[in-house]
């Protein structure tokens, strides 16, 4: 599932003028009501947002013309919050790409004043993430992020340690891993297969690790096809039997 767009997708940052069309965003809309109701999170579309144009024009030059984003947001005494944002925000992010969108994942919104939507106080935002049609040339700024965040070269064998008889479900998990967003492209989990037992682990903590967390536990499942990991850090990965079910 999502094969060609997890091959195709890469962090766009600028767009062109061109609204969303109300059949992309019902399609993202229903989507985002399946993805609340299962996960208790409250993400948002906002579409045609002046303002955040304007936080972005200030605060982050790498983007051009954002209008459109999607808002996530949960409650603060969820202890996954950050990893459920990731696996679900990563899932909208693929389904955008099928409808023929740019997306970006952007953490550093501290400073962003207009956000166009109501958080209660028991409430956080963690991640925006930009959404529109792209305009196929990036910002100077743009490509250096993507110059200093590309250098390193990281291998699929950088992101598992496993013994020789790991199956292949199992490889096919960590290369769509692989090809997953990260903050500053770091890559920060690690996939183990010892003994037949499979987990997810944060090895380089940071402000968004759990973020990177939840959407590599996404790629893994969408390359492997045959389980599902428990949330959490050092979360286990479960296969489910689909023939019994
Ligand atoms: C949690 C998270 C936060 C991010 N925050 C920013 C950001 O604030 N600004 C930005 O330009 N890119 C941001 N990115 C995008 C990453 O830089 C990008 O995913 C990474 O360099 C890999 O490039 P790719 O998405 O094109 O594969 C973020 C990505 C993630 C997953």
């Amino acid at each position: 599932m999502y094969e060609k767009e997890i091959e195709k997708r890469k962090s766009c940052r600028s767009y062109t003028n061109e609204p969303l069309q109300e059949e992309q965003i019902r399609k993202l809309k229903e989507l985002i009501k399946r993805v609340n109701k299962e996960s208790n999170l409250s993400i948002e579309l906002i579409t045609n947002d002046e303002g955040i144009f304007d936080d972005f024009k200030k605060n982050n030059r790498a983007f051009n013309n954002v209008k459109n984003y999607f808002a996530l947001v949960g409650k603060k005494d969820d202890i996954n919050l950050k990893e459920k944002c990731g696996y679900y925000g990563e899932l909208l992010v693929l389904e955008s790409t099928r409808l023929g969108l740019g997306t970006c994942f952007v953490g550093s919104i501290h400073d962003f004043k207009n956000i166009a939507i109501k958080i209660n106080e028991d409430e956080d935002l963690i991640v925006l993430i930009t959404v529109g049609h792209p305009q196929g040339k990036e910002t100077f700024f743009a490509k250096i992020i993507n110059f200093f965040t590309h250098t390193k070269n990281i291998k699929f064998s950088d992101l598992m340690i496993a013994d020789m008889d790991a199956p292949l479900w199992f490889i096919k998990g960590v290369q769509n891993a692989l090809l997953a967003p990260s903050s500053f492209n770091k890559h920060p989990i690690i996939f183990t297969y010892k003994m037949g037992e499979v987990r997810a682990k944060i090895k380089e903590n940071s402000e968004y690790a759990p973020i990177d967390l939840g959407i590599a536990k996404l790629h893994f499942e969408l390359g492997a096809l045959n389980g599902k990991f428990i949330l959490g850090n050092n979360g286990i990965y479960t296969i489910v039997d689909y023939l019994n079910l």
